[in-house]
């Protein structure tokens, strides 16, 4: 199986999951994508979901596929969200946000019954970390945000770079407008005292730890797929 076929099946097995009627959170990045893709051939035979998509760009491969779509204040509460990651660890405590979707990603999260992870073996990890950290901020006072943030991390013995995400020779832009900077700490052991503690920087709109979320992932590997629970 290569790396593509190992994101196919594990969104195979999560769209065992959804059932008619639900109301679904819809993932961002290249596995939840695949799920997408399934997902539209189900809803295509008469299967009836309503999603609500994590980003724009999902929200554009819903539509291109025919998918149907509900905003979350049209669907405040959701069955269930399938959605893929950057790090899982054994508590099922993730890193989210290499595409940049983490806001919307943890707050469609927070509305679901039930957060299902699907990811292939690599993402999984013994210490959440070496995927650097993203951390989305408000533009305004950037660098004063960013010194809270290295004060906080120096405090916590946390070291490493510090860098705003690019899209060219721009900031990268965060479909609420925000920036994102990437924090390369390698290791975060104690990840909920860093996810609170980034919570309570006034400048800091949401970062890519999520605890406490998801309660199953669906891990592929070569030789199929296995699921992990807490
Ligand atoms: C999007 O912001 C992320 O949280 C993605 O869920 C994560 O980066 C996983 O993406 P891939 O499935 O492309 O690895």
């Amino acid at each position: 199986m290569d790396a593509r076929q190992m994101k196919i099946k594990a969104a195979e097995v999560a769209l065992s999951y959804v059932e008619d009627g639900m109301r679904l959170g819809i993932g961002t990045g290249s596995t939840a994508e695949e799920f997408v893709r399934l997902l539209a051939e189900k809803t295509a035979e008469g299967m009836n979901i309503e999603g609500v998509p994590t980003s724009e760009r999902t929200a554009r491969l819903c539509l291109e596929l025919g998918v149907p779509l509900k905003s979350l204040d049209e669907l405040p509460e959701l069955d269930l969200t399938i959605d893929g990651a950057d790090e899982v660890d054994h508590q099922l405590r993730l890193v989210k946000g290499g595409g940049g979707a983490l806001l919307r990603e943890k707050i469609v999260a927070a509305a679901s019954r039930r957060m299902i992870v699907i990811a292939d073996e690599s993402k999984v990890v013994d210490c959440l970390g070496a995927f650097p950290l993203p951390i989305e901020v408000n533009p305004f006072g950037l660098t004063s945000t960013r010194m809270a943030i290295e004060k906080l991390a120096a405090s916590m013995g946390l070291s490493g770079e510090i860098e705003l995400r690019n899209n060219g020779r721009e900031p990268f832009m965060t479909d609420g407008g925000h920036f994102i900077l990437d924090a390369s700490f390698s290791r975060i052991p104690d990840a909920e005292a860093l996810a609170n503690s980034l919570n309570a920087i006034p400048g800091v709109v949401e970062h890519g730890l999520f605890i406490n979320l998801a309660s199953l992932a669906v891990i592929a590997g070569p030789a199929g797929a296995k699921t992990l629970t807490k």
